[in-house]
């Protein structure tokens, strides 16, 4: 018997496009290597306890709740698998910010699903490991698109129409983003639902701002795809005003957008859920430090640089 199998799985960033493609308009995410969700089985005697290392829990499966998410997506996978009975313990780690637009949800399970997969010895595609990762999704967010679990199950830059087949795309010239956290958590399904009761209150306007979303994802694309990567800082300026108008920004995202763009930033704009959590900003190569250090200065508790390849 195998003593240890460990999985990991990367945090994303939703470049252009949330919320709207709850709507069935598209979004472009990328996946972020610089935080990982990792889970690592071992043997243990009697059934599965799942040990979280974040929150100090420790839970046995058999006694869980239905809907906790680490029970779900080990219940899920064992399901998938056929195994009716296991004795495991399975750890879970992840330095994906909780609650802050990055994945984190999604991170976790598509790591157990790997780690699981590991330990019995199944070869498993991207796409099942997304549908499992989504199922837990739909517990825990109401009306999840599915970019997360699918961006971070395929771990490449997606361009992503909820219901259709991903489409990838390429970057024909890498460009760099500052990824920092405001520190104020960010709870999607709280987004996700106040945007839903806005929509039922008014649809036309709502459709409207949703299509202008859409239309920037579509040229963002065509940005990255020919190299025109400096249209993409106005393109997140943009998106990021309309996501003012559906109300999911707040005041501390407002702010460290306004530092990283008066330190040198190309655009900047929320990413994820909103109303906290990270935003995103265009850099270039002589503006990487000094935005970095903006943010750090003005009480952004991580920041992060990434570059799109
Ligand atoms: C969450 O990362 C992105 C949202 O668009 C929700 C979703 O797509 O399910 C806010």
């Amino acid at each position: 018997m195998r003593e240890r199998v460990s999985a990991s799985a990367p945090g994303k960033i939703i470049l252009f496009g949330e919320h709207a493609v709850v709507y069935g308009r598209p979004a472009i995410a990328v996946p972020v290597s610089h935080v990982q969700a990792t889970a690592t089985i071992t043997p243990h005697e009697h059934g599965v306890i799942i040990r979280s290392i974040n929150t100090g829990e420790s839970i046995a499966i058999e006694a869980a709740d239905p809907d906790h998410p680490l029970a779900a997506i080990t219940r899920l996978t064992l399901a998938a698998f056929n195994i009716r009975s296991a004795d495991l313990a399975i750890t879970v780690e992840s330095s994906v910010p909780i609650a802050a637009g990055l994945g984190s949800g999604a991170a976790v399970s598509v790591a157990v699903v790997r780690a699981l997969a590991g330990w019995y010895q199944r070869a498993i595609d991207a796409e099942t490991v997304s549908r499992l990762a989504y199922e837990v999704e739909r517990l825990h967010h109401g009306t999840p698109s599915g970019i997360d679990n699918t961006v971070i199950a395929y771990h490449r830059p997606v361009y992503f129409v909820r219901g259709q087949p991903i489409q990838t795309f390429s970057v024909a010239r890498p460009f760099s983003v500052v990824i920092a956290n405001t520190g104020r958590p960010s709870l999607t399904k709280i987004a996700v639902g106040d945007v839903r009761r806005g929509w039922e209150a008014q649809r036309e306007r709502y459709e409207a701002w949703f299509d202008q979303i859409g239309a920037i994802v579509q040229q963002a694309r065509s940005a990255i795809e020919s190299g025109a990567v400096e249209q993409l800082g106005p393109l997140m300026d943009q998106n990021q005003a309309l996501l003012r108008n559906i109300d999911v920004s707040s005041p501390e995202l407002e702010h460290l957008i306004a530092v990283a763009k008066r330190a040198g930033a190309a655009g900047a704009k929320l990413v994820g859920g909103g109303r906290g959590g990270n935003l995103i900003a265009m850099i270039d190569a002589s503006h990487r430090d000094t935005v970095a250090a903006a943010l750090q200065a003005a009480g952004a508790t991580q920041v992060i640089i990434t570059t799109v390849q």
